[in-house]
């Protein structure tokens, strides 16, 4: 055959080349969709509000993610209506900026989390945490209460807080010297409670209007 045709038939009839080209247009449509992002995301610099987590919090961060609360929990309000009449302004980008990895989930047995902090007294989030049938009679959350039975390893957060300095978050050296007496004897509960109170806190972000 002399015409185009010819090509689409070649292809057409051979699975394997079939796949292939497949493959390289998705890709090529994937790599259109993504790489502005990653552009974006260099751009995205943060708002003077928004620090990075202190040593307690970061240490009831690291309780957060190794219990899995995020199986749960999401950290994303959308921008959806029924979404910010519950939980308030819808999440932006900026507020996740010291997450690594984030928080925003995708399955919410419970309730979003980003804007939890100060939505309830610090008594009540170490009762709920330990019992939540307490706060939540018919609430199917699990106890946590090993959290209140564990201390803190005040050389392992300031070597996370290291860590998180090289990787670009500014963590000054007074805030390192600092670090273990702000975390000497407190428990994981103690850390967690902390890092629960401090969600969505910082926000407005970006001069935006907390409600919509
Ligand atoms: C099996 C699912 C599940 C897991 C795991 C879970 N939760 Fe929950 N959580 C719930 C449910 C359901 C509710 C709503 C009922 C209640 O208040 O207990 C809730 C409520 C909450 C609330 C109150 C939110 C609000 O706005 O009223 C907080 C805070 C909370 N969870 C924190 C945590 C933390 C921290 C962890 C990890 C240590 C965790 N949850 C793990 C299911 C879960």
């Amino acid at each position: 055959m002399a015409n185009g045709y010819h090509y689409f038939e070649t292809i057409e009839k051979h699975a394997g080349l079939l796949g292939i080209g497949i493959a390289l247009m998705v890709s090529l449509g994937g790599l259109a969709e993504i790489t502005p992002l990653f552009v974006r995301a260099q751009q995205v610099a943060p708002p003077e509000n928004i620090l990075p987590y202190d040593a307690l919090r970061l240490a009831g961060k690291d309780v957060y993610v190794s219990e899995g609360c995020y199986l749960c929990h999401t950290q994303m309000i959308r921008a959806l209506r029924a979404e910010t009449e519950r939980y308030g302004h819808y999440s932006t980008a900026e507020e996740s900026i010291y997450d690594r990895p984030h928080q925003w989930g995708s399955k919410r047995t419970g309730p979003d989390l980003a804007r939890v902090g100060g939505k309830y007294s610090d008594e009540w989030q170490r009762l709920h945490l330990l019992d939540p049938r307490k706060t939540e009679p018919a609430s199917n959350m699990p106890a946590y209460p090993w959290l209140a039975e564990k201390t803190l390893d005040a050389d392992d957060i300031v070597a996370r807080m290291r860590v998180l300095r090289l990787l670009g978050d500014p963590y000054t050296d007074a805030d390192l010297a600092a670090a273990p007496a702000a975390v000497a004897g407190k428990t994981e509960l103690d850390a967690l409670v902390a890092y629960l109170q401090g969600l969505g806190t910082a926000f407005p972000a970006n001069g935006l209007e907390p409600g919509l």
